[in-house]
């Protein structure tokens, strides 16, 4: 797709998968049609998917002004009455997995049975779970200064604008929608250009559950336009942004201007960590499944660091293993991995591995596309010891690449596995829970998992240290930034009654 490319929306609604999708923008409550369209396709064949609005400056303010509008009365109903209609929404999702899943995986290529088994039905909990923990858990105890009594509170902020990507679009959008809602904001989600789908179809839900008009909308386009639009507005009260470290910088520079906060959940180099006297078996599975989604996930432990006596062990089973990979069209039940979202990411993550082997990295598995299959699959790729310097190592592939390094001692692991400018995940492979604690102690970065991979509980803090993010998501820490928190501190004397 060219980005410049000057196209007219044609059709207001498109068919895809047997489910009508409208391909305007959700603003106030209504579909709002545009000038200009851009083009979505699937990344399974490439095929053509349709025109899609494509917003502008004149969107963006649109859609502010109905999310302020409608801010007060959304504000005013309290948890308890958001909670209900967030219930009705997330029975809704959960009525509609099926259909969830397909355009899904139409639109970005990720599997079939993980979206109908595992993303749509944790959507439909990220609602539930934002939306009761507002209404049960989010209380402080009262406290008294000298007789004076502390009531902390959160109370709803404002215009709460949304920034997603295109590797998990609607679970990593309701991570955000669900908390934003439930916290009393209105919402303005952006989805991805490359896979704006899910979300056209979720404002639907949204109508149906009888969400109030201008309480979420949805404004389509891409980034540099529509989306620079809505995070330089003056209008909003929060930015909530997962994406790449170079974006995150541009939206923080336009936030600067209204001091609006920001909470970034970005990229990650993470170590998968394998200490000597790790279960080897578990430790080579736990390193496979660092291919799952065609390796574009922010959380993906793509440097795999194993001690050096048993790294020729490790990474024999490892090739064994990761050989089986079936990669193929996601909608079979039988397919592991897929494509890459877009041609220009599949030449990206292409880019790195050319770059790679130009400088002579030992590639012992994969390194190339698999073509037989369509024009965006890549095999899954193992880098042996490569420079540690190189970019393959220190930058983002978001692709299904793998590099295998080896260490020492614990202390060059930890060495090594913080030497990265990113700091979102680590994995830890160890079968001695002191030194598991004490290693995990000492990585830099905002979850760790031991002898596991990808365990997310709502209830915990998620996201990055370093260049890896700002701020942190689940449970009281995802209304702490979506919220007002406010202290009112009320004395004992001067009542009259
Ligand atoms: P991106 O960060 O440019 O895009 C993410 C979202 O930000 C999209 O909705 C996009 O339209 C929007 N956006 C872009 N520029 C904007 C601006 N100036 N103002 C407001 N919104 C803007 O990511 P992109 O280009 O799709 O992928 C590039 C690389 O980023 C990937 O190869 C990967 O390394 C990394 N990435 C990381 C993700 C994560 O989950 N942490 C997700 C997606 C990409
Ligand atoms: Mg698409």
């Amino acid at each position: 797709m060219n980005k410049d490319e000057v196209r007219k929306p044609a059709l207001n609604t498109i068919e895809v998968v047997g489910t009508k999708i409208d391909t305007r923008h959700y603003i106030g409550g209504q579909r709002v049609a545009s000038v200009e369209a851009f083009t979505n396709t699937s990344p399974i064949d490439g095929s053509f998917l349709g025109d899609i609005c494509r917003g502008t400056q004149k969107e963006a303010d649109l859609a502010v002004a109905a999310a302020k509008a409608a801010f007060p009365a959304w504000a005013a109903l309290g948890p308890k009455g958001r909670g209900e209609l967030l219930l009705r929404l997330a029975e809704l999702v959960e009525e509609n997995i099926e259909t969830l899943a397909q355009l899904e995986t139409m639109d970005n290529g990720s599997l079939l049975r993980s979206h109908r088994r595992g993303v749509m039905p944790r959507v439909a909990m990220n609602i539930r779970f934002f939306a009761e923990w507002a209404i049960n858990e989010l209380q402080h105890p009262d406290f008294e200064t000298r007789g004076h009594t502390n009531k902390i509170s959160w109370d709803p902020s404002g215009v709460a604008v949304l920034i997603t990507p295109w590797n998990a679009p609607l679970m990593l959008a309701t991570w955000k929608i669900g908390p934003a809602l439930a916290a009393g904001d209105t919402v303005i989600l952006k989805p991805a250009e490359w896979t704006p789908l899910s979300a056209s179809f979720f404002a639907d839900l949204t109508k149906q559950a009888g969400i109030p008009d201008g309480v979420f909308n949805v404004v389509q386009g891409f980034g540099k336009e529509v989306g620079a639009a809505l995070v330089a507005h003056p209008d909003i009260a929060r930015i909530s942004f997962t994406g790449s470290v170079p974006t995150a910088k541009v939206i923080a520079r336009s936030a600067a201007d209204n001091l609006t906060p920001v909470s970034f959940e970005l990229g990650g180099k993470s170590p998968c960590v394998v200490l000597e006297d790790a279960d080897l078996d578990l430790a080579v599975e736990l390193a496979v499944e660092q291919y799952d989604n065609a390796g574009q996930v922010c959380l993906s432990g793509t440097r795999i660091l194993v001690h050096e006596n048993i790294a020729d062990a490790f990474a024999l089973k490892f090739k064994e293993k990761a050989l089986q990979i079936v990669q193929g069209d996601p909608r079979d039940e039988a397919t592991q991995i897929g494509p890459q979202i877009h041609q220009v990411h599949f030449d990206r993550v292409k880019g790195f591995v050319d770059r790679a082997k130009e400088s002579g990295a030992n590639i012992i598995m994969g390194g190339e596309p698999n073509s037989d299959l369509g024009g965006l699959y890549f095999r899954p790729t193992l880098v042996m010891n490569p420079d540690p310097t190189s970019e393959i190592v220190t930058s983002e592939v978001f692709g299904p690449v793998l590099c295998l390094q080896t260490f020492k001692t614990d202390e060059e692991a930890i060495a090594m596995a913080n030497s990265t400018e990113f700091g979102l995940a680590a994995i830890l492979v160890s079968g001695n829970k002191e030194r598991a604690e004490r290693v995990a102690k000492e990585l830099v970065a905002g979850t760790i998992w031991v002898n596991c991979f990808f365990v997310r509980d709502l209830r915990a803090p998620f996201g990055g240290s370093k260049k890896s993010g700002i701020g942190r998501e689940g449970g009281n820490w995802s209304f702490d930034f979506y919220a007002d928190v406010k202290n009112t501190v009320v004395s004992p004397n001067g009542w009259k009654e």
